[in-house]
């Protein structure tokens, strides 16, 4: 546990709840802080949350109401909607960029780290940052980390090698336009694309699994929660003990492969400062033309945003 950490959650549903029961297992935050606009809710995860207290690294649990979260070393935001099965992640974006900037303008001289969960999480990443006025590297979306760990997850089950020791990651729009970059893909340090028995249409099925996972768990169980949990407390584990792993997290972009003004996943250094050093990943022609397509795909939903209308989604 680290020394008087504080870490606040704002929305306690499916999400946020996950996130709290697995930032308690990871051992982080000393006191554990939940919120939710609808406060029995939070009160009933509290509870249910500290009376497990044996079973997890020592820490206490409690709802408080939202200001008491503006005093907290990270503040995750899992608040909002989910979506509707058959709904893109960009036709949440009305409903929950109102909540976000709602949030936003409560946070506007906050000290800590900002973690975004809430989708389409590279918008309401933009939103927050430029709605809070924080430094755009301590607002940090999830972004591609979940796609990057369904990714190594079902190379690795392809090839039977653990996903840890998978090199492979997913960038640009935490959705339906993100990209799998096979072309730098590394188990071993051998290419991904040289390995016994690979093929473009073995990519080819398993970025789509990747990018239709959320789909898929929406259908069946109405939500997804417990790998967005995990990746979640890792990224909060990461910030507050400094680790500097390098991360495919979102943040307002300031110029790396000359993106900008725009919130999307790049691989970046994610430490005590949060997400300061982004990293230009090699490209192949074909990767940088897609992640252009992701570029054009979030700006033009920032866009509909700005000009107060609902965008036309983002399948494509
Ligand atoms: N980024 C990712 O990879 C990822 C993965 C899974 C889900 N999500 C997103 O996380 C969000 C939450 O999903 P969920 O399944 O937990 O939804 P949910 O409906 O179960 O929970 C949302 C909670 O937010 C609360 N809430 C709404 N407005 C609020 C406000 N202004 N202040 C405080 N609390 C508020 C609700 O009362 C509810 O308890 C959704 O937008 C979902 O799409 C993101």
């Amino acid at each position: 546990m680290l020394n008087g950490v504080r870490i606040g959650i704002i929305g306690t549903g499916w999400v946020g709840s996950s996130v709290a029961i697995s930032t308690l297992h990871a051992g982080i935050a000393e006191e554990l802080l939940l919120h939710d606009v609808r406060p029995d809710v939070a009160d009933g995860e509290a509870l249910d949350l500290a009376h497990g207290a044996a079973f997890y690294p020592s820490a206490s649990v409690r709802s408080v109401p939202l200001e008491e979260l503006r005093q907290t070393d990270a503040v995750v935001i899992a608040a909002g909607r989910g979506s509707r099965p058959g709904e893109t992640r960009l036709d949440l974006l009305r409903d929950n960029a109102r909540t976000i900037r709602q949030i936003a303008d409560r946070f506007r001289d906050y000290n800590g780290l900002v973690v975004v969960v809430t989708n389409p999480v590279d918008v309401l990443t933009y939103q927050f940052a430029v709605a809070s006025g924080l430094p755009h590297a301590k607002v940090i979306g999830t972004g591609t980390m979940l796609d990057t760990a369904r990714l190594r997850q079902v190379v690795g089950r392809t090839l039977r090698i653990a996903p840890q020791s998978i090199h492979a990651q997913v960038v640009g729009e935490h959705g339906d336009s993100e990209v799998v970059l096979w072309s730098s893909a590394r188990v071993a340090g051998v290419a991904l694309r040289s390995w016994p028995e690979w093929s473009a249409q073995v990519e080819h099925r398993l970025a789509e699994e990747v990018r239709r996972a959320a789909y898929e768990i929406i259908r069946r169980k109405g939500a997804t929660n417990h790998a967005i949990g995990l990746v979640t407390a890792t990224l909060l584990r990461v910030v507050l003990r400094g680790e500097n792993r390098v991360l495919t997290v979102s943040r307002v972009q300031n110029g790396t492969l000359d993106i900008r003004d725009v919130a999307l996943s790049l691989p970046a250094v994610v430490g005590k400062l949060g997400a300061v050093d982004v990293v230009a990943p090699e490209l192949s022609d074909a990767e940088r033309e897609q992640l252009t397509r992701s570029v054009d795909v979030l700006r033009q939903a920032i866009a509909a945003l700005e000009r107060g209308l609902s965008p036309d989604g983002g399948r494509q």
